[in-house]
């Protein structure tokens, strides 16, 4: 008796939410693979591999949000459920700037969390009205906003950089507007390196200002977030002053022949 009661009365509220209804704005997350990769547990190999001719920087998702910090997700959609026949147009495209990390998930496992979980909440508006749509149009947000271009005068190298090279760095795309960033811990090296960097976008895929957090009642349903959806994966974390842009060549244990040797000495 008890259950039906609770359940019944959390029913519409949490229907309200998620009933595909009007967003606010539309939060363009990019990632930094290398950073990912590094950060991720090496004690499970193979676990995290970045695809031969994967660009510097590559997408993690186009999330539609409110105002008040929190987010609708997993609504009705059409389809509610990813179908991969519907993207099939772009897909060589998707592969390349939308790859999955993770080999032991699949290539579309990424698009179809992130179809379901926020494409599904994009509907309401007519740009973002369906499958296709919703991708093409996180692709158009990606080929707007050059992330790698603006960094390339800060990095990727092994040095320290601070949060103000970083953003007069970003100038470039943000044009001023306030946006996010995340750092992952490095397990072995104890670094932050920077992990992703989060856009505000209005539905025209404008940039605007991301909603000021000490202003808003913000839940924080965004953060901490897991690199992907799964266990024992790298976490975002809020970045330090200064933090590493790391390159792809940085490295300090030895790779290849020797690394199972190294891992059981100092893993
Ligand atoms: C945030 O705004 C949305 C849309 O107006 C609303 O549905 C939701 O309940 C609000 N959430 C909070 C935590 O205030």
């Amino acid at each position: 008796m008890m259950f039906c009661f609770l359940f019944l009365l959390s029913f519409p509220i949490l229907t309200s939410a998620n009933d595909g209804g009007p967003f606010d704005y539309l939060m363009f997350t990019t990632i930094y693979p290398t950073a990912v990769c590094r950060a991720d547990d090496d004690s499970v190999p193979d676990s995290c591999e970045i695809p031969k001719g994967t660009p510097q920087w590559t997408i993690h998702g186009l999330w539609p949000n409110y105002e008040n910090g929190s987010y609708p997700q997993f609504c009705p959609g059409t389809p509610s459920r990813f179908d991969e026949n519907l993207i099939k147009p772009i897909e060589p495209k998707l592969l390349a700037v939308w790859p999955n990390l993770f080999p032991h998930k699949s290539i579309q496992s990424f698009w179809k969390h992130e179809y379901e979980k926020h494409g599904t909440c994009a509907q309401s508006d007519e740009r973002y009205k369906n499958e296709l749509l919703y991708f093409s149009n996180s692709i158009k947000a990606y080929e707007t906003f050059n992330i790698a271009s603006a960094l390339s005068s800060i990095g990727p190298s092994d040095k320290l950089i601070t949060k103000e090279q970083l953003h007069n760095a970003l100038l470039e795309v943000t044009n001023g507007k306030s946006y996010q960033i995340h750092c992952l811990r490095d397990k072995k090296t104890k670094q932050y390196l920077l992990g992703d960097i989060r856009l505000c976008l209005n539905k025209d895929l404008t940039i605007r200002d991301c909603p000021d957090d000490r202003n808003s009642n913000r839940v924080h349903t965004r953060f901490p977030r897991r690199a992907s959806n799964g266990g024992g994966l790298p976490t975002y974390q809020e970045c330090p002053h200064s933090f590493v842009y790391i390159s792809a060549e940085t490295s300090y244990t030895p790779r290849g022949l020797f690394a199972p040797l190294w891992d059981k000495i100092f893993g």
